[in-house]
């Protein structure tokens, strides 16, 4: 860097269900969220797969098709902004791709994309699956697809790279989720002390935290005023 660069700062977003919900998907543990009428141990775990994999494939069929007829909302649209001015990762829990529709370059799935199927011997080769999985259907390995997610039991294969980029972020902003799930809840502690952490949700989540600013309301309320906010605060 030469005298007098500026040195480009590095933004961390860790989405969760909430920043989908204006798009019309549903969360899990809000009031007729998705865990009040399925029961998770029935779907979204590896257990439940060995138990009953029709069950489970057409869960996340179900998941797949209502994705694929949301539309990214405000909120993902605006993120795609900061690229210009900032170093963007986005870590989000969430299977959808509306991060990667409204243009967001970097996105790390810490839960896996229900638009990708794979084989349950390995997780090498992904295949692009735009309607259903059924029981039959085989990967070039022969063995059964299934969906390209992660199910309570099983491993969160990108932690190490999503740890890496909050270790090295200067802010680091927290969206829509409950941070009810481990590993990826536990990623806020990586944060570096130094960093300007914020945290948007209707609800009071980890109030206790008071590294936390929190800006109360919904993703497209609060998203793009921040956006604005931390591009104009770069430009000064
Ligand atoms: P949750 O359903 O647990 O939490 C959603 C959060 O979004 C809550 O804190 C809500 O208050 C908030 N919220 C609701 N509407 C919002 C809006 N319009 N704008 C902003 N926030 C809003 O979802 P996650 O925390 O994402 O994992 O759930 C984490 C994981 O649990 C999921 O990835 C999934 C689930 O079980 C697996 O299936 C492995």
């Amino acid at each position: 860097m030469s005298q007098g660069e500026k040195q480009i700062k590095k933004i961390v977003v860790l989405s969760g269900a909430g920043i989908s919900a204006e798009s019309g998907l549903s969360t899990f543990r809000d009031s007729g969220g998705l865990w009040e009428k399925y029961d998770i141990n029935n779907v979204a775990t590896i257990d439940a797969w060995h138990r009953d994999p029709e069950l489970v494939l057409s869960f996340y069929d179900e998941r797949r098709k209502q994705v694929i007829n949301a539309e990214p909302n405000d909120a993902h649209v605006a993120l795609v902004a900061l690229e210009d001015y900032f170093d963007v990762t986005i870590i989000t829990q969430n299977i959808d791709d509306l991060h990667e529709r409204s243009g967001s370059k970097h996105v790390l799935h810490l839960h896996g994309e229900i638009l990708k199927g794979r084989s349950t011997n390995t997780d090498l080769e992904l295949y692009t699956i735009e309607e259903k999985i059924k029981i039959g259907d085989q990967a070039s390995d022969g063995y059964q697809m299934r969906p390209h997610v992660v199910w309570f039991g099983e491993e969160v294969p990108k932690m190490g790279e999503a740890e890496k980029a909050i270790r090295q972020c200067d802010i680091l902003i927290v969206v829509g989720t409950s941070l009810n799930v481990y590993p990826a809840a536990g990623l806020r502690y990586a944060c570096p002390e130094h960093a300007d952490k914020f945290l948007i949700d209707p609800n009071n989540i980890i109030t206790t935290e008071q590294q936390f600013t929190h800006l109360q309301g919904t993703a497209t309320e609060k998203i793009p005023l921040l956006v604005k906010q931390l591009i104009n605060n770069s430009i000064i």
